[in-house]
């Protein structure tokens, strides 16, 4: 059995294939993030056009890296939601004339469950958690932290999916990249926050919006609080003069926030795992690149916890093969009238 997922949902080309296995064999990923980063966010159009840019040397590079025939492809599953409308078009129409073209079925895939099994795709240096093996005898509790979502979400079954709670406002990596934008960081956020947080002094602590009583999560006060202090210590708005900002203030602050979604986020996800008696926790999403959070997350939780490897963790091809995996056995054939579904919840689009 081999697997060709196809990932077009936001500003990252990618496609991967997956064994019956769920071994990965190939996860080539062409990122738009140096042509979207001078506007400092996604541009939809140029988005999608760049996925009919990239498509076919993307689809070509890894089926060569797979090392296998065009002839060897099983089925190919390709995201049609949740994402941007031009974006989820372009992978999914390349998608149908794939399919067509080779004769083998079409499976359409739900991005935020493709985020999920980007944790049960196996590598040559990693292999699941005895824990991951248990789905559908005892439930496994799912932190997916993207840009566009914070969702903790229980698996219950192979394809099977209960959403707990979300976030009422911002998700938790738009959280990062705006609190960046605000402190005279670059795009993505995530990772620029991460880095200059790494020396920062001591800094008074930022709040946290607990939701008690609640699995949801809430983030825009927690970004006012970061805009407030900035105005507060001088560093917002920037000097028009070109007048470098104090580099400690900016560490400080990007470190008080980074602990802050931190806390939240890996207290509330153990919390709810305990309450629901899960045999575990895992982290996707490409917030899960955060290396405070990772840490955290393993050294809080009395449960055992499963962090797929970065490139995993952010857009790419193989959770969608991994995903479509799941869908394939759980009997999911699309027609090629399979639209693009720009909201689609977790857990809507598979059969169970
Ligand atoms: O899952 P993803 O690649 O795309 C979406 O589906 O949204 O996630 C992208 C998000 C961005 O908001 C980016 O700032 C965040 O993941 N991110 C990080 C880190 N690396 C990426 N956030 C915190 N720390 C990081 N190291
Ligand atoms: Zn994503």
């Amino acid at each position: 059995m081999k697997i060709l997922g196809i990932e077009t949902s936001c500003d990252e080309t990618s496609i991967g294939v997956v064994d019956g296995d769920g071994m990965v064999l190939a996860n080539v990923i062409a990122t738009q993030v140096d042509i979207h980063a001078r506007y400092g966010g996604i541009v939809p159009e140029v988005a999608s056009r760049q996925h009919v840019l990239d498509i076919r040397p993307v689809c070509e590079q890894a089926v060569a890296d797979a090392g296998i025939d065009w002839g060897d492809i099983d089925a190919v599953a390709a995201t049609h939601g949740p994402g941007l409308a031009g974006s989820l078009i372009v992978g999914l129409n390349f998608s149908k004339g794939l399919a067509a073209t080779l004769g083998v079925p079409l499976v359409g895939v739900n991005h935020m469950d493709g985020h999920v099994y980007g944790a049960w795709a196996r590598t040559e240096d990693r292999d699941l958690e005895p824990f991951q093996e248990l789905v559908g005898e005892q439930p496994i509790m799912c932190l997916v932290v993207s840009g566009g979502h914070t969702e903790l979400v229980l698996l219950e079954g192979h394809g099977k999916f209960r959403l707990l709670g979300e976030t009422r406002d911002d998700a938790a990596g738009e959280a990062f990249d705006k609190a960046a934008r605000v402190l005279g960081l670059g795009y993505p956020g995530g990772p620029e926050i991460q880095r200059v947080a790494e020396n920062a002094p001591e800094a008074e602590p930022l709040p946290r919006a607990w939701m008690r009583g609640t699995d949801e999560f809430s983030f825009s006060g927690l970004k006012t609080a970061v805009l407030n202090r900035a105005r507060k210590l001088g560093i917002y708005p920037p000097d028009p003069s070109g007048e470098p900002v104090d580099t400690d203030v900016v560490a400080g602050i990007a470190k008080a926030f980074q602990d802050s979604v931190v806390d939240v986020l890996v207290t509330k996800t153990i919390a709810a795992a305990k309450r629901e008696n899960c045999a575990g926790i895992v982290l996707v999403g490409g917030v899960a690149a955060n290396g405070p959070l990772r840490e955290t997350l393993v050294k809080k939780s009395p449960l055992p916890v499963s962090i797929p490897p970065f490139k995993l963790c952010t857009d790419n091809g193989a959770m969608i093969a991994m995903s479509g995996l799941v869908n394939y056995r759980n009997g999911r054939r699309d027609d090629f009238d399979l639209d693009v579904i720009p909201s689609l919840r977790i857990g809507t689009s598979t059969l169970v």
